[in-house]
């Protein structure tokens, strides 16, 4: 165990929290959700954790990159859901639900857009990639990998996300290590992950639309594929998925798998 992942357990071990799997602790790694899938693959148990100082080729929801210098948090989840599948679709959203409460332990507050983009002042702050794989067998699992940006500074981050995104440390002004975002995001994951199993959906739905950005009623463009769809956000639905209400006055709810961007037609976002 590396001096990253020993601090780690000390601060969940200081939050109460024995950490039950393996953390495991990287100078650098292509993407840690690769490593976590793959080390899910050779049956590793729920729980497990890696994480990198440093990315090489970190990935971004929607074939995206993520811009993964060292002083930020990058961290990958395994997960061996025995949930039906009307909860474990909603994996994302409570994922997203228990970022935006670590980042508000962290001293910033934020709100997310759907279906996981953590924002904080209208910027990107972190996000999120659940890969799921054998759903539905017994060797299921979900990797929810997490990136947060600690330090980043606009000199760090690569020219098409220099205006879009947004630091921990920007935001407060403090320096929050590795270790103490981690913990908090773990210990949340925990949290809103074991709501879902036994709350039910409507728990995590309930808190994900407390979190939400408050555009809903508002137009936005969502473009999937080649398409590229108009309408006023709606609502999310019990399965997680976004409602447009299109000009023609029909609705379409859209899979977060499905859409590649999603942007507020007007400037109001909250
Ligand atoms: C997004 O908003 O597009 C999701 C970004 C997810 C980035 C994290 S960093 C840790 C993990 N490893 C990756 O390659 N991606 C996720």
């Amino acid at each position: 165990m590396g001096d990253t992942a020993r601090r780690i357990r000390e601060c969940l071990k200081a939050r109460g929290l024995d950490w039950p799997a393996a953390i495991l602790d990287f100078p650098s790694l292509t993407s840690t959700n690769d490593l976590a899938k793959e080390r899910a693959r050779e049956g590793a148990s729920e729980w497990s954790v890696i994480t990198a100082d440093e990315q090489t080729a970190g990935r971004g929801r929607q074939g995206h990159g993520w811009a993964s210098p060292p002083g930020n948090l990058f961290l990958s989840v395994i997960l061996r859901p025995h949930l039906g599948p009307r909860q474990a679709l909603l994996i994302p959203l409570a994922a997203g639900v228990a970022i935006a409460e670590a980042v508000g332990e962290l001293g910033v507050e934020a709100r997310l857009k759907w279906p996981n983009d953590v924002l904080a002042d209208g910027k990107k702050l972190a996000g999120i990639l659940v890969e799921g794989s054998g759903l539905g067998t017994a060797e299921a699992s979900v990797v929810v990998g997490v990136g947060m940006n600690l330090t980043m500074t606009a000199d760090e981050a690569p020219s098409e996300i220099r205006e879009s995104a947004i630091s921990i440390r920007a935001l407060s002004g403090r320096a929050v290590g590795v270790d103490t975002a981690a913990s908090a995001v773990l210990a949340r994951l925990t949290v809103w992950y074991h709501a879902l199993g036994r709350k039910g959906p409507d728990a995590v739905l309930g808190a994900w639309r407390e979190w939400s950005i408050d555009w809903w009623g508002q137009r936005v463009e969502a473009r999937l594929g080649a398409s590229v769809l108009h309408g006023l956000a709606r609502r999310v639905d019990e399965q997680g998925a976004l409602v447009l209400a299109q000009d023609d006055g029909t609705e379409v709810a859209l899979l977060s798998g499905d859409v590649r961007e999603l942007r507020l037609l007007d400037q109001r976002q909250r």
